[in-house]
């Protein structure tokens, strides 16, 4: 699915992200910094931490809710974890901005 991603700096990454990917590997995999994720995707480091600027990601689960309690940048009710929203048809479109405080 097309996934864009937003730096802090207005910078704007249009990627083809293939279906069953996160939306932070889709990152990773392309060299987008900001998107750091020490944990590799395992819901425990919240330096994966995005806000969603437009698209139906649905509600976060419970271990991403308290992860989110940890992010390093302003928690929003647009915040979620990048490692846990799973590229599908679902997410064509999908706007993210990264937290400036990932760099
Ligand atoms: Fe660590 Fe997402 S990559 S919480």
């Amino acid at each position: 699915a097309r996934i864009t991603y937003l730096e802090p700096d207005g910078k704007r990454h249009e990627l083809d992200v293939p279906d069953g990917w996160s939306v932070m590997e889709g990152a990773i995999n392309n060299d987008i910094d900001g998107i750091v994720a020490q944990c590799g995707g395992e819901c425990s480091c919240a330096t994966c931490h995005v806000y969603v600027v437009s698209g139906e990601v649905g509600e976060p689960a419970e271990d991403e809710q308290d992860m989110l309690e940890l992010v390093a940048a302003e928690r929003k009710p647009s915040s979620r974890l990048s490692c846990q929203l799973t590229v599908g048809p679902e997410l064509e479109g999908l706007v993210v901005q990264i937290p400036d405080t990932q760099y």
